[in-house]
């Protein structure tokens, strides 16, 4: 055995991994269309900038959040909801752009799930330091489309468990470029994210960008 034979781990790691029933890793879905994702992003986040939500125990997550789709989730003081405007401005969330809304429903396929067609995108920005606590994602109007995220910039550790609380969750390192798919028996898996390690990502700096997707309305 040889050391390199070790050198770059992610390089045997399969494209595909199931992480459960339901559930799909698929490692570098959206590596080459990054640059244009970040673009549609970048013109995004300027008509709905990140912003840190607070909780309804009172909490202000570490994680910034906005929207793009016809539907955005927010969170405040009286609960969880998606709403058609950005409370910030009162203006529609931006629209969802071709390039997102299509990878998605990519990916969604690819893990067997035909048809997704999703009205929520939400932007998740962590910095080093930034983490989000196990659950589930249960304010959509039904269950039946799976979740679909993709991931950008620092690598981050997911934790992805069961529809039951009470399971110890299994860690996964997403990298930029990863897709991960739930719905069927995973739809209502808790899930969440360990706090982000600092580093320096070539394309997004000391940041991870997280868009999931839902078909929530
Ligand atoms: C989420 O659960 O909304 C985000 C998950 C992630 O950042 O990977
Ligand atoms: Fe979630």
């Amino acid at each position: 055995m040889t050391a390199d034979l070790f050198e770059d781990m992610d390089a045997v790691e399969p494209a595909q991994q199931a992480l459960a029933p339901g559930a799909v890793l698929l490692r570098g879905f959206a590596r080459g269309n990054d640059g244009v994702l970040l673009a549609a992003l970048d013109s995004l986040l300027a008509a709905a900038p990140l912003r840190h939500l607070v909780t309804p125990g009172g909490h202000t997550m570490s994680v910034a959040m906005s929207n793009c789709g016809a539907l955005g989730w927010v969170s405040d003081r009286r609960g969880y909801r998606y709403t058609a405007a950005d409370p910030l401005s009162g203006r529609p969330w931006p629209a969802m752009p071709a390039v997102m809304r299509e990878l998605a429903a990519r990916a969604a396929q690819a893990a067997g799930f035909g048809g997704f067609a999703p009205d929520a995108c939400l932007v998740n920005q962590y910095l080093p330091g930034s983490k989000l606590s196990l659950h589930q994602d249960r304010d959509e109007q039904d269950f039946s489309a799976p979740i679909v995220s993709l991931s950008l910039g620092l690598p981050a550790v997911f934790l992805f468990g069961t529809p039951e609380r009470s399971e110890r969750p299994q860690r996964y390192r997403l990298q930029h470029g990863d897709a991960v798919v739930w719905g069927g028996p995973a739809r209502l898996a808790f899930h969440g994210v360990a706090p982000l390690a600092d580093g320096e990502h070539a394309l997004l700096g000391r940041r991870r960008i997280n868009l999931t997707f839902r078909q929530a309305g």
